[in-house]
């Protein structure tokens, strides 16, 4: 038997989480407290759990019960069958080995100039008085410090190109309803799986495009593309070409997207909360004197404690990815209940981050909870855990500190929008309405 859930149709309960998956969240949670069941069109039901004794249970195997690359298949059409996010067991450890070093530690640190450089670059464009939504804006930097962490690229047709290609399959594949493997069929070039597909197979065909020219002049660099060309697996052959083309639009679109959207967030939150701004203003002024400079740089932005705080309290509270999932590959007790192999297991991120016991008025946004204190994996994880752990977490968290820091020291905005910010569904991610419409002062 499987926990409860809302009594309603499939079809209904589909659109409402589509449409208002925090609002259904919190309805289930309040009704049926841990676990409960989601039931959605042409899907298993999946079991929703978020107490931090089970979410630890989770994140502790090593993927032999619990298989987050099967529960990740939805993803396949856009990201490949041979992307880190879609294997599992031995496969999945040798791909995620390779992957983790260049988003780390020094390696990533080389990248601090590039992403003030991208910020610059956005605010640059912005006219004084104009309203803009920022989320594009943000996507533009995250992109931008992607391509040149992955291909090396800088400025120049290959860059826009690239640019082009990845943009127009991500806008196509954003819209909600093609997550559902009904929606998943081509009715020709104008249905929008159709649209998908094709600008799918023009960026597909680019990417081959870099690998081979890579391939043929030998050419290496310090980006991670030279790194996957030169890998070798135990028998000491190389990543195929399709592979190679997996792993690279996994990281082009799981590397931008989140964080861009984890960015308007911040921003978001920052506007809204009276003070923050001129606090952090206080705290950028205090590094400026410390260094003596008028410009903050990458490594001192990416050093601010209140930066930091309100980085990590807008992943808390608006996690930009609402749950992370598994499928059991073995019959499991779960939170008490005892379920067979096949089952979908979640951990609900939105929920485990607004628990009253954990978080004290769980809806406020209030930065001073992360200053000097850390919660356990349980309790906070907007990039997941265990073995399957965000392998851009460090990337995004120094991305996220560098761009906030520079857009609050050179601009100054305002929110501009006349209804209350929601959430919106992009895909899998969970971004402000309208991108967040903002002010940029006259
Ligand atoms: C704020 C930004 C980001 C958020 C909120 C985020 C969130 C997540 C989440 C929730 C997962 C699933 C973890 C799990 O199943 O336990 C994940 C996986 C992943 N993320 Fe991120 N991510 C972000 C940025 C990035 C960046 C910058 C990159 C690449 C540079 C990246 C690459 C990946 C990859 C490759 C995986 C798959 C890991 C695996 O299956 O082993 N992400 N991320």
């Amino acid at each position: 038997m499987l926990p409860p859930g809302l009594p309603l149709p499939k079809v209904a309960s589909t659109v409402m989480w589509m449409r208002k998956p925090f609002a259904m969240l919190d309805t289930c949670a309040e009704r049926f407290g841990e676990p409960f069941t989601l039931r959605l069109i042409g899907l298993p039901p999946i079991v929703m759990t978020y107490t931090p004794e089970v979410v630890k249970e989770v994140f502790a195997d090593d993927g032999a019960t619990f298989a987050a690359g099967k529960f990740n298949k939805s993803l396949a059409p856009l990201l490949g069958d041979k992307s880190v996010l879609m294997l599992d067991g031995a496969e999945h450890l040798r791909h995620r080995r390779l992957l983790l070093p260049p988003f780390h530690g020094e390696r990533m640190q080389r990248y601090g100039a590039a992403m003030l450089d991208a910020t610059d670059h956005a605010i640059d464009g912005w006219s004084p008085g104009s309203v803009i939504s920022l989320h594009p804006h943000m996507q533009d930097v995250t992109l931008r410090v992607i391509l040149r962490t992955i291909f090396g690229f800088e400025a120049g047709p290959r860059f826009d190109e690239m640019m082009r290609r990845t943009k127009r399959t991500l806008e196509l594949a954003a819209w909600p309803p093609l997550l559902l493997p009904f929606m998943q069929v081509d009715l020709g070039p104008l249905s929008p799986w159709g649209k998908f597909k094709r600008a799918k197979a023009h960026g597909d065909a680019y990417l081959f495009e870099q690998i081979a020219e890579r391939r043929s002049t030998g050419a290496r660099g310090a980006d991670v593309l030279s790194l996957l060309l030169d890998a070798r697996d135990e028998e000491g052959n190389p990543m195929t070409d399709e592979e190679l083309r997996d792993e690279l639009t996994t990281l082009l679109v799981a590397g931008h997207e989140t964080t861009a959207t984890a960015l308007a967030w911040a921003v978001r939150w920052t506007l809204a909360t009276p003070g923050l701004v001129f606090g952090v203003r206080e705290e950028i002024k205090a590094a400026l004197r410390a260094d003596g400079t008028t410009q903050l740089s990458a490594t001192r932005a990416a050093e601010l404690p209140l930066v930091d705080a309100i980085c990590r309290e807008a992943l808390r509270l608006n996690p930009v990815i609402p749950l992370v999932g598994r499928i059991l590959e073995r019959p499991t007790r779960v939170a008490g209940y005892d379920l067979p192999e096949g089952t979908p297991v979640a951990c609900s991120i939105y929920l485990a981050q607004r628990r009253p016991q954990v978080y004290p008025d769980p809806k406020r946004f209030d930065p001073s909870r992360f200053i000097g204190k850390k919660f356990a994996p349980s309790e906070l994880f907007p990039f997941g855990g265990g073995v399957r752990r965000c392998i851009g977490m460090s990337f995004a968290l120094y991305e996220m500190r560098i761009v906030l820091a520079r857009l609050l020291e050179r601009t100054n905005l305002t929110l501009a929008g006349t209804t209350p910010v929601r959430e919106v569904r992009r895909s899998i991610t969970l971004m402000p309405s309208e991108g967040l419409l903002v002010k940029v002062a006259a």
